[in-house]
């Protein structure tokens, strides 16, 4: 009887954590924090599992994901995906979201071209990801990139001096820092990129070992 009723309360639990990501994500659809929204289609908010013990952190959405709604649905999507399977994860099972909610962007003719957000959109988009760190409460949080990074330790950091380190007193949770997978795909050179790749791939592994999945 103990066992059910525990299986029960942490049943609700997770019901109730689920139905909280989901009101995260449309107060994100609010967000007027900084100015970002306003050229963007929609806001695109962290998916995946809303207990997951791994949270995988990105720069902001590209234009596909602008126009889907959903994080890394684009060329990066696709190898980060690849790289997660051969490190033994999902997408379904981590929590991946972004620094930046809006797709920031430059009008070029048809083509909209990814612009970096700066430091204030960063820094204000912080709030969002401070909530939903608070309410997945992963057990470790990978910054992928310059841009996560800056955003989970509130300071600029490079990335070439921080890979591969594990902090755990720079944020909520303790974070490890890797490349973002379109590092990896402006890598052209062949044996380089395929080097990059299999690094990126063991940082994914080592994580999922330090999360315990
Ligand atoms: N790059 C990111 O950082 N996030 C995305 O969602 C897509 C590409």
């Amino acid at each position: 009887m103990a066992l059910l009723n525990a299986l029960v309360k942490h049943t609700d639990l997770q019901l109730r954590t689920a139905e909280q990501f989901s009101k995260l994500a449309a107060a994100e659809a609010c967000c007027r924090r900084c100015s970002l929204w306003k050229d963007a289609t929609q806001v695109v908010p962290g998916t995946g599992d809303s207990h997951a013990r791994l949270m995988l952190v990105g720069e902001q959405p590209g234009d596909r994901e602008d126009l889907d709604g959903r994080p890394f649905v684009g060329p990066a999507g696709r190898l980060l995906d690849d790289a997660l399977s051969a490190a033994g994860l999902s997408r379904d099972t981590v929590d991946l979201t972004n620094s930046v909610k809006h797709f920031k962007h430059e009008q070029r003719g048809k083509r909209r071209l990814h612009k970096r957000p700066n430091t204030y959109e960063i820094d204000r988009c912080r709030w969002w990801l401070t909530k939903e760190l608070k309410l997945v409460q992963p057990r470790l949080a990978i910054a992928m990139g310059a841009t996560a990074f800056r955003s989970m330790a509130a300071r600029p950091g490079k990335i070439s001096q921080l890979r591969g380190r594990l902090l755990n007193d720079v944020c909520e949770v303790p974070i490890y820092v890797t490349v973002h997978p379109s590092y990896l795909l402006r890598t052209q050179k062949k044996p380089e990129r395929d080097r990059q790749y299999i690094r990126f791939v063991g940082d994914l592994r080592l994580c999922k070992q330090l999360a315990g999945l």
